[in-house]
């Protein structure tokens, strides 16, 4: 039961953003049809403005955007913070219910960012990573192993910050990134 709901729920996801993906170039019959999700996103993603979820998931890495992943998968991670990766990211209940409903509530697919839009696009399953994500892997395929984990100032696709200058700010486009020891990207 709690399977097939997850299936429904990420064909509604996917569907839902072929639809985005599909209309929003179409700008030219304003006012004929209803403006299409994702025509008026704002640039990047929404930027973390919640002390406590800053504070609690931003000791490790960086405080990853909620708009950097769907619902779902917020829900699953924040379900399994007694083994994280291999850490124990456990926090008191009160903070976990608080923090899961900011993510909830900011996840990608509910919040109207160009960023967030397209990392919801070809979903499948529930990742629980951002740098699993199908347009994560497409952005980055071209990068080699050398200059992330053969990399001592990266170490994995999961220190955002250390090549994208802006991440802290919810910033990724193209002209602000850095990858240490490479200097700047051109491809
Ligand atoms: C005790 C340290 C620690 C804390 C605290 C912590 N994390 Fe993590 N987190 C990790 C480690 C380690 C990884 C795996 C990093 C890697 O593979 O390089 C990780 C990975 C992640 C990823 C996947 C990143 C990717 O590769 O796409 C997400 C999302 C994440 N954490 C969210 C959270 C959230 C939300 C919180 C707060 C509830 C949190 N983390 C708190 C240690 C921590
Ligand atoms: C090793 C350095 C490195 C790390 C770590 C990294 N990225 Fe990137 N990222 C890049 C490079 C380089 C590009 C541009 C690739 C290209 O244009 O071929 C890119 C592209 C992007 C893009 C597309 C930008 C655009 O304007 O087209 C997004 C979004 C993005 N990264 C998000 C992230 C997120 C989120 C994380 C962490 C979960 C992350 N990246 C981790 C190097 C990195």
């Amino acid at each position: 039961m709690k399977k097939l709901n997850m299936c429904l729920l990420s064909v509604a996801v996917v569907s839902a953003g072929l639809a985005g993906v599909g209309l929003a170039d179409d700008d030219g019959d304003e006012g004929r049809y209803m403006r299409p999700w994702g025509s008026n996103a704002r640039p990047g993603v929404a930027p973390v403005d919640y002390p406590l979820y800053r504070n609690e998931c931003g000791s490790c890495h960086m405080a990853y955007q909620p708009g950097l992943l769907p619902a779902h998968s917020w829900e699953r991670l924040m379900n399994g913070l007694d083994d994280h990766f291999g850490e124990n990211a456990e926090l008191p209940p009160g903070d976990r219910k608080a923090i899961l409903g900011y993510l909830l509530n900011n996840a990608a697919g509910r919040s109207n960012y160009r960023v967030s839009n397209k990392f919801v696009r070809n979903l499948r399953g529930t990742p629980m990573r951002i740098s699993e994500l199908p347009y994560f892997v497409h952005e980055h395929r071209e990068i080699p192993a050398r200059l992330v984990k053969g990399n001592p100032k990266v170490g994995s696709f999961s220190n955002c910050d250390a090549c994208h200058t802006g991440a802290n700010r919810g910033s990724y486009n193209e002209h602000q990134i850095n990858i240490p020891g490479y200097g700047r990207y051109d491809d």
